[in-house]
């Protein structure tokens, strides 16, 4: 079996507490989240809004301080490594976020966007080897190539969801942590946006976390599924197996609220092929 490659205990987060002598409680919002991921394994983090799914994220990734619990990436402890240290460790952990245009900066060209990262990274001699690289992942991600003068605000929101998606890929990630990134897509430009991330995680042996607060997302797409609420974890388990039959009355709640249609695989197929218009 494949070994962990991002692994969390115990994990505490807390917002709004003060360090020192005047120092307040603060705002915990998780409560003890474990939580791991292989190399190649699709893991979805489901729960409703304010369960603590998108602080959990920004936990495993550093963007937000634990006070308790431990973060292990590829052997490494991270947990307390200052940010001069995490800098190696950032192009290999990538979050994509529900808001494109929030993480895009909007003066800049998508030719910008796209090859800044992979020059300071190294991972291009110079902006030609660089935007090479940006050509090929435009072609599979079906983007014409004049997206690359256009600037966020004037693409499409599917489009500007695949920029997202090519500006991590471009970095070669170990890792992606994809928060609600389809939420507010059409049904058809979801299936497209998912089914490129499947084969990404796939060709790259990508270990992808998925954050949805739409089982029927999770369905599509996960291998194993965390339920979060209140800040903990509640269950965990293939999806298969959590779907069919979920241990708690919650997951049991959530499903039964949710309508699930099956996603029909070749539908998925279909719909990356046919979409030029996004
Ligand atoms: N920056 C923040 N400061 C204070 N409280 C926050 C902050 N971000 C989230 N929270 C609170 O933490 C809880 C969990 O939020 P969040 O992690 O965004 O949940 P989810 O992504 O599952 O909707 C909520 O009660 C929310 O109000
Ligand atoms: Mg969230």
């Amino acid at each position: 079996m494949a070994e962990d490659l991002l692994v969390a205990r115990g994990i505490e987060v807390t917002y709004g507490g003060r360090r020192g002598p005047f120092g307040g409680p603060g705002h915990k919002v998780l409560h003890g989240v474990d939580f791991s991921i292989r190399r190649g394994e699709t893991v979805g983090i489901v729960g409703e809004s304010g369960s603590g799914k998108t602080t959990f994220g920004r936990a495993l990734l550093k963007l937000v301080d634990v006070s308790a619990g431990e973060i292990r990436f590829d052997g490494a402890d991270i947990t307390h490594l200052p940010d001069s240290r995490m800098r190696p460790l950032r192009r290999r952990m990538q979050m994509i976020f529900q808001d494109p245009m929030a993480s895009l900066n909007p003066r800049h060209s998508i030719r910008r966007i796209l090859i800044e990262p992979i020059l300071f990274h190294g991972l291009a001699r110079d902006a030609r080897e660089a935007e090479a690289r940006v050509w090929k992942i435009l072609d599979r991600f079906t983007l014409p190539a004049a997206v690359l003068d256009r600037n966020p605000h004037e693409l499409s929101g599917g489009q500007r969801q695949r920029i997202g998606i090519a500006r991590a890929a471009l970095l070669e990630p170990d890792f992606v942590l994809a928060d609600e990134i389809v939420s507010g897509l059409d049904v058809s430009t979801q299936a497209l946006v998912l089914n490129l991330l499947k084969d990404l995680s796939r060709d790259l042996g990508l270990a992808l976390a998925f954050i949805s607060h739409d089982l029927s997302v999770i369905r599509a797409v996960c291998d194993r599924v965390y339920v979060m609420r209140f800040g903990k974890v509640i269950e965990e388990g293939p999806c298969e197996q959590v779907f069919a039959a979920p241990k708690s009355n919650y997951t049991r709640a959530l499903l039964d609220a949710i309508p699930l249609p099956e996603i029909d695989p070749e539908w998925l197929m279909r719909e990356s092929l046919v979409d030029e218009t996004q």
